[in-house]
């Protein structure tokens, strides 16, 4: 990209911004009596009103438990909770239905993929990760390697934030099992070449899994053209609401990994001298599903799909570059995360203020950021620093909110 392309301000017209804006009752809020800037999209992204609606629908006209009544309300919550599987399905190019399997969040998923495909595995197998993972892409293999006496290896990153894949290669041993990286970072904002480590990881039979929680929101996702084994994701970073996420799998590794959570719905049969499980999707939907949840992730896919995911991607990334190239006028600014391919959130930090005294100060002014470790550690540990100030950016965003952004850090800049 050249120098005046970086610095022009983002071309509205793929996409209606200000009607899309519209949709969002939160952002004709005020804070501190300003106009709410929210930046803060990596952490949740606000909901537009028809997951609202779609939601208090579900509650006011046809709230009941799934899979289990005969009467019409139970079966109207049930077709309304499969159909959104279906969606959710077509949407990120799975081939089954039954390959989509609810969960809490990323983090549910990644708990849930974890604990039971690391049951399948023996003490001296081997999981790879990276070094820009999110703590949920961490910690749940290091639970599991203390369990199963599994080791985990960790792919480095380079300073501008890309992985070393060379690195990677060599790590690559017949002891390896699994491969779980995430799609694009929440720090760092780098989207890693997901199909490149799926072709080397399945050149040498080893699955490999993908956290696409910061991913899912800003780019197409295709599971099958991507080749990928796991893809996991949460309802809250895509419009959706919170507490409801999707792990897919391919078939052939769901139908061998053993229960994770176990109660109701999971069962096929139980009895005191043996229990059986059930078909997937519901062999890993133990319990009461998260119905409202569901059918409001499946409304805010719909939402996506209207407004159109590539059109998205393009303003996104031009309001990105915009963004970048304003900050990089503040003398002072360091930005962490300077790969070619990034979503749309930039980490920095603001020569001799502390992430979180920015954060405060341009809260007052209205504006939404996010600050601290991004439950990133290792990332912070690489660049020597307890903290960035994050700012990321959705499809609502506008340049306009950029300018008052970039106004409002130099104001923060002149208080020190
Ligand atoms: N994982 C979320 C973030 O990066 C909460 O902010």
């Amino acid at each position: 990209m050249n120098e005046q392309s970086l610095t022009r301000r983002p071309s509205t017209s793929a996409l209606d911004v200000s009607s899309i804006r519209s949709m969002f009752p939160i952002l004709q809020e005020k804070v501190y009596d300003k106009p709410l800037i929210y930046f803060d999209n990596a952490a949740t992204t606000q909901k537009p009103k028809q997951v609202l609606d779609c939601i208090q629908n579900y509650y006011s006209s046809y709230n009941s438990n799934v899979h289990r009544g005969v009467h019409y309300l139970s079966q109207k919550a049930t077709d309304a909770m499969e159909d959104a599987r279906k969606i959710i399905q077509k949407y990120i190019g799975a081939e089954l239905n039954e390959e989509i399997i609810f969960t809490q969040g990323t983090t549910g998923s990644l708990n849930l993929l974890a604990y039971s495909f690391c049951q399948m595995l023996k003490p001296g197998d081997e999981i790879i990760i990276s070094a820009m993972e999110h703590h949920a892409n961490i910690v749940p293999w290091q639970i599991a390697c203390e369990h199963k006496q599994l080791k985990l290896r960790v792919i480095p990153f380079l300073e501008h934030g890309e992985l070393d894949l060379e690195t990677f290669v060599k790590l690559i041993s017949s002891n390896t099992k699994l491969v779980s990286v995430t799609h694009a970072s929440n720090t760092l904002g780098t989207i890693n070449p997901v199909e490149e480590i799926i072709r080397i990881a399945h050149q040498h039979n080893i699955p490999v899994s993908i956290d696409g929680a910061q991913a899912i929101q800003h780019l197409p996702v295709d599971v099958q053209k991507m080749d990928c084994d796991f893809y996991s994701f949460s309802g809250h970073k895509i419009y959706g609401p919170t507490g409801i996420g999707v792990l897919y799998g391919k078939k052939k590794w769901l139908d061998r990994m053993p229960p994770y959570q176990s109660g109701g719905e999971m069962i096929k049969e139980v009895s005191f001298e043996k229990t059986t499980y059930g078909e997937l999707p519901f062999k890993f939907e133990a319990g009461t599903p998260n119905i409202e949840g569901i059918i409001g992730l499946g409304e805010a896919i719909r939402f996506v799909q209207e407004t159109g995911i590539q059109k998205a991607a393009t303003y996104e990334s031009e309001l990105l570059s915009y963004f970048t190239s304003q900050l990089k006028t503040i003398p002072g600014i360091r930005i962490f995360g300077e790969a070619p391919h990034k979503v749309s959130v930039v980490s920095f930090l603001v020569d001799g203020i502390h992430p979180y005294d920015t954060g405060v100060l341009l809260d007052k002014m209205g504006i939404a950021v996010r600050t601290g470790h991004h439950c990133t550690q290792p990332i912070m540990k690489y660049f020597n620093i307890p903290g960035t100030v994050r700012a990321s950016l959705a499809v609502y965003n506008t340049s306009s909110e950029i300018d008052i952004f970039i106004h409002s850090l130099e104001r923060v800049k002149k208080m020190f």
